[in-house]
């Protein structure tokens, strides 16, 4: 290795957010006088470790240029694509003539705006090291059944279970193959499960439970509650 390895930060932000009920895509919702976006972005950008952001916009999209973040020098603007794993990939080739393979991505949901540089610094110490990469995570406090219908079939093991959050950690080369060896698989829901198809076992890092991601109405008011205690 001759060169010093960036981080990039790579945010899909071209999902609809059906379950919001709203007039518009649930990153541009007010939350505390900004979007969700604009405050998922300037919490990445000041956190100082990224190089560049690519963010996967929708190409009938008209809220996003209106924005005077998506003009910052460090945003690049990619098109995103029919499902979140084509959209990432969309944003990873945007920056392929900057990006060197080992340098590290950390993709980040657009809808995770309570996001820190707390957790984005654990993350890139925990496995700056790392041959893979891995993801932020939580262990869960509630019991977990399977289910077939509405008919209990058994009870997990909850030791065993972590529910996935964002930033997911990879090296540039081996998150753009694997995404794109997994291409129009509808399993691959986060940037981790990618991986897992090629063999790959990503390590997860404890994350903290503020940072949530915008997916019901309730959530706007829940996330304001977190912007206004993270510095408690
Ligand atoms: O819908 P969900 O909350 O799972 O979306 C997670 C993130 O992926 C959101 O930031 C959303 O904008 C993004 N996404 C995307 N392209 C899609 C679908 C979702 O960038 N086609």
């Amino acid at each position: 290795m001759n060169h010093s390895i960036n981080f990039w930060a790579v945010v899909p932000a071209a999902g609809v957010g059906k379950r919001m009920n709203a007039d518009r895509p649930k990153q541009y919702l007010d939350l505390a006088g900004k979007t969700v976006i604009e405050h998922t972005l300037l919490r990445l950008l000041s956190a100082e470790v990224f190089t560049a952001v690519a963010v996967a916009i929708s190409e009938e999209d008209p809220y996003w240029p209106e924005l005077e973040v998506s003009s910052h020098e460090k945003i690049i603007t990619a098109e995103g694509g029919k499902e979140r794993a084509d959209s990432v990939l969309s944003a990873l080739k945007s920056i392929r003539t900057v990006a060197s393979d080992d340098d590290w991505v950390l993709v980040h949901d657009a809808a995770r705006p309570c996001i820190t540089a707390i957790d984005i610094h654990h993350l890139i110490n925990t496995l700056k090291a790392d041959k893979v990469g891995g993801i932020l995570a939580l262990s869960s406090h509630d019991t977990l059944k399977s289910v077939d219908g509405d008919n209990i079939v058994d009870t997990l093991d909850r030791k065993h279970i972590w529910r996935a959050l964002t930033p997911q950690m990879f090296r540039y080369g081996l998150l753009k193959s694997a995404l794109e060896a997994a291409e129009g698989n509808p399993a691959i829901t986060d940037e981790a499960s990618a991986l897992e198809l090629e063999g790959m076992q990503p390590k997860i890092v404890e994350g903290r439970p503020d940072n949530i991601k915008i997916t019901r109405p309730e959530d706007l008011a829940l996330a304001q509650f977190y912007m206004e205690h993270q510095n408690d």
